[in-house]
C-alpha cells in the first residue's frame, strides 16, 4: 500500500499582514531509496529531467573517482568492488561538498544516499546547516526474487553513465549508447555473488532507514516491479501529490 503524499504546497506569510500565501514549493529535494537494482538510477535519470534539478548518485560519484585514480576513489573502490558499503565518514564528506554546490539550490534528487542511520542523521545536519529540508523519500519496492535478472543483464555507457538492460531495457545497437554512441560495459559488482553481498549489505545496514523516514511522514511507496515507463509515471505523480 502507498503512503498518502503530502501536499507541494507550502505557506508564505505576507509581510504586511495576516494574510497568507498559498504557494507551489519550487524547491524539490528528493531522495531515492530501494534496494540494488530497484530502479534507482533508471528512475533517477528521468525524474531530474522532469523537475530540472541535479542527480545526485553516490555510487557514480565512487565509480568516477576511482576511474579518476584519486585517493577517495582507490579508498572507496576497496569496499565497492566487493560489494560492501563505503564508510560513513568517506561517503558523508563528499555528499556534504556536493549539496554544498549552487546548483542544489534548485532542489536535488539524492540517489543511493543515506544508506546507514549514521548517514540518515549526518544528512540531516547538512540540511540544517545548508537551510534544506527533505520533501520525499521515494522506496522503490520490489522482490528480492527479482533483483538479480535485473542487475546481471544491466549494461552502462562508458561515456554518458546511462543504465541499459540487455532483455528489459536494450540499446537500439547492441553493446552501444542509444544517445552518444559510447560502449557499452558491465559494472564489476554485477557478479551474482557481489549482488548477494549488495543485498545483504541493504537489508542489514538501509533497510531500517524506511522506519526512520516514515516516522517523519516522508516515505513514499512505489512499485518498482511495473515497466519502466509506468514507475516514472508513478513517481511523478506522487511527487505532484497525486498519488
Ligand atoms: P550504487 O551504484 O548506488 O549501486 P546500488 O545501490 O547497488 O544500486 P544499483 O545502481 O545497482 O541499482 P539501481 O537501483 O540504480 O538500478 P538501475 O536503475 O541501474 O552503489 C554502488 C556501490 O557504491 C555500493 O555497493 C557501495 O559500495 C557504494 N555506495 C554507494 N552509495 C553508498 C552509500 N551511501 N554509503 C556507502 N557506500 C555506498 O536498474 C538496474 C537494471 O534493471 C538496469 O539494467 C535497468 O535497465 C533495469 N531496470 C530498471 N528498472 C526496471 C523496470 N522497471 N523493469 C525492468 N528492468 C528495469
Ligand atoms: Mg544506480
Ligand atoms: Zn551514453
Amino acid at each position: 500500500m502507498r503512503a498518502a503524499a503530502p501536499s507541494a504546497i507550502r505557506e508564505v506569510r505576507s509581510p504586511n499582514g495576516p494574510i497568507v500565501f498559498k504557494v507551489r514549493n519550487a524547491v524539490m529535494n528528493i531522495l531515492f531509496m530501494g534496494p540494488p537494482g530497484a530502479g534507482k538510477g533508471t528512475q533517477a535519470e528521468r525524474i531530474v529531467d522532469e523537475f530540472d534539478i541535479p542527480h545526485i548518485s553516490t555510487g557514480d560519484a565512487f565509480r568516477l573517482a576511482s576511474k579518476q585514480g584519486t585517493a577517495l576513489g582507490l579508498k572507496a573502490k576497496e569496499y565497492v568492488d566487493q560489494g560492501l558499503l563505503v564508510p560513513d565518514e568517506i561517503t558523508n564528506g563528499i555528499v556534504k561538498a556536493r549539496l554544498a554546490l549552487d546548483d542544489c539550490k534548485k532542489g536535488f534528487l539524492l540517489d543511493g544516499f543515506p544508506r546507514t542511520l549514521q548517514q540518515a542523521e549526518a544528512l540531516d545536519v547538512m540540511l540544517t546547516e545548508l537551510g534544506h529540508s527533505i520533501d520525499h523519500v521515494v522506496d522503490l519496492k520490489i522482490d528480492r526474487g527479482l533483483l538479480l535478472a535485473r542487475l546481471t543483464g544491466r549494461r552502462i555507457c562508458k561515456t554518458c553513465g546511462s543504465s541499459y538492460h540487455v532483455i528489459f531495457n536494450p540499446s537500439k545497437v547492441e553493446g552501444i549508447c542509444d544517445k552518444d554512441g559510447g560502449e557499452l560495459y558491465q559494472r564489476p559488482d554485477d557478479t551474482a555473488e557481489k549482488v548477494g553481498t549488495r543485498l545483504d549489505e541493504y537489508s542489514s545496514k538501509t533497510a531500517p532507514l524506511l522506519d526512520y523516514y516514515s516516522s517523519k511522514g516522508l516515505l513514499r511507496e512505489v512499485d518498482g516491479e511495473k515497466d519502466i515507463d509506468v514507475v516514472t509515471s508513478d513517481i511523478v505523480s506522487c511527487l505532484k501529490g497525486t498519488l
